[in-house]
């Protein structure tokens, strides 16, 4: 498989991002809850510099809990703000605006020791596309707001979003390109739909999904796929083509494959986290 990578969307995205950075003091990295590590992106780390920021797992209802806990408590050791969220789901999104005032604490207080009353904190949301960033720009705000920069090189003129406390934010959220610098990575965001899986073909798709629900969930896929325990560890091409004779009858492997991306992005496969804490040493 090669993923074409193309370098001018990373810098226009870079360099809109570095923009806006001047502008807020603090970022809201959205990550996807299944994906923290292939939904971020590297020349986050370079631009980001000493500014604050949180990190959401977002989606947190689609990923494997367990290891939602296991990536926050690794953030968290690096003395990374880190929390996770289901933002579709969660009306007021309290749990961000409580994150928000803590690590702000120290510029807190100093306008509250100057008699500065009426200070705003200002914050922008970053992330790469479809990991939630509108969904939650529009639960903070209150109201739908019109993201008319959920694009690379759509520039207009920046305005700032009121919420319910004295947050605002930046009514564009700043769209990082993933870094597709691995085989995994690519699989691991096609998968979940953050890129369009017209990059990869189908059938290598549904086999590397295979392999990973026979070495990770190997139970629901047994149950959901009624597979005998025979048939459970059959290598995962072998698997697949066991799946089309059986679903379609013949050897519509783009029919079968389709069904089963489908079914994982539907959540019939249960939760699931494609990344994996690094152990040290791994
Ligand atoms: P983006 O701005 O980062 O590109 O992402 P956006 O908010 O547009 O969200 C992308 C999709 O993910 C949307 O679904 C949205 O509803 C869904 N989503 C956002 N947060 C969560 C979450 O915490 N859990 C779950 N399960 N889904 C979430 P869509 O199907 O593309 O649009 P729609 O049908 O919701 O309008």
């Amino acid at each position: 498989m090669q993923i074409q990578w193309y370098p001018g969307h990373m810098n226009k995205a870079k360099n809109q991002i570095q923009d806006r950075l001047k502008l807020v003091d603090l970022v809201l990295e959205i990550r996807d809850a299944r994906l923290p590590q292939s939904s971020t992106n590297p020349v986050l780390e370079q631009i980001i510099k000493a500014k604050q920021r949180i990190i959401i797992l977002n989606k947190a209802d689609l990923a494997d809990p367990l290891m939602t806990q296991q990536w926050l408590r690794d953030l968290q050791a690096q003395q990374q703000m880190a929390l996770a969220l289901d933002a579709q789901h969660t009306n007021k999104l309290q749990v961000i605006q409580s994150a928000v005032q803590e690590l702000m604490q120290a510029k807190i207080q100093k306008y509250q020791q100057s008699g500065v009353r009426n200070y705003k904190l200002r914050a922008m949301c970053i992330g790469i596309p479809n990991v939630g960033k509108s969904t939650i720009l529009n639960k903070l705000v209150g109201k739908k707001v019109a993201v008319t920069g959920n694009k690379p090189g759509v520039t207009k003129n920046q305005n700032w979003l009121k919420t319910t406390s004295n947050l605002e934010l930046l009514d564009t959220p700043g769209v990082l390109w993933p870094k597709i610098d691995d085989e995994q990575v690519g699989y691991n965001l096609a998968l979940t739909g953050a890129i369009s899986d017209r990059l990869i073909p189908v059938q290598d798709l549904a086999v590397y999904a295979l392999e990973f629900w026979q070495h990770e969930y190997p139970d629901r896929l047994q149950t959901n796929y009624q597979l005998t325990e025979q048939e459970l560890v059959l290598p995962p091409a072998k698997l697949l083509v066991y799946l089309t004779q059986k679903w379609t009858g013949n050897d519509d492997f783009e029919r079968a494959s389709r069904r089963i991306i489908q079914d994982i992005r539907q959540g019939l496969l249960g939760q699931y986290t494609l990344d994996r804490v690094q152990v040290n040493g791994e």
